[in-house]
């Protein structure tokens, strides 16, 4: 079976690369640093969230020790490192081809590995992550 190109590219891009690949290879001038702000400990990850000129659909690791978010829709200075709650979940239903999909599934999987789309539209957002 044809693996879809998307699909393709994001697995070279690797597991936990959910947006366009080259954003995490900033210089790191232009990679501003969190710590600056205090941790928003008791907030929640807004998804997606707008930061730099990326939008991110689940928490990120850009030059952090561990995975953030953004608790606010922009970026303003407010985030919080996630836990295990703040990842981003599968939204179901969601569109892939020409099907609807109401759970995880290995279609267009090169490893037959379970997987779901973060939005409704895969075929517009090609966000997605694997399931556990
Ligand atoms: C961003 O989130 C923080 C923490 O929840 C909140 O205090 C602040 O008012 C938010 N900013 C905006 C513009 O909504």
């Amino acid at each position: 079976m044809a693996l879809p190109v998307g699909l393709l590219l994001l697995w070279v891009c690797g597991f936990h690369c959910v947006v366009c690949p080259d954003y995490e290879d900033d210089d790191p001038p232009a990679v501003e640093t969190i710590i600056h702000f205090p941790e928003v400990k008791d907030g929640k990850c807004f998804f997606p969230f707008h930061y730099k000129n990326g939008i991110f659909y689940d928490c990120v690791k850009l030059k952090t020790k561990h995975k953030w978010c953004s608790v606010n829709e922009t970026y303003q200075g407010y985030w919080k490192y996630c836990s295990e709650d703040d990842f981003a979940k599968c939204v179901f239903p969601f569109w892939y081809r020409h099907m609807i999909y109401r759970e995880c599934t290995e279609d267009g999987d090169a490893f037959g590995r379970k997987w779901c789309s973060l939005t409704q539209h895969y075929n517009k957002d090609k966000i997605w992550k694997y399931c556990d």
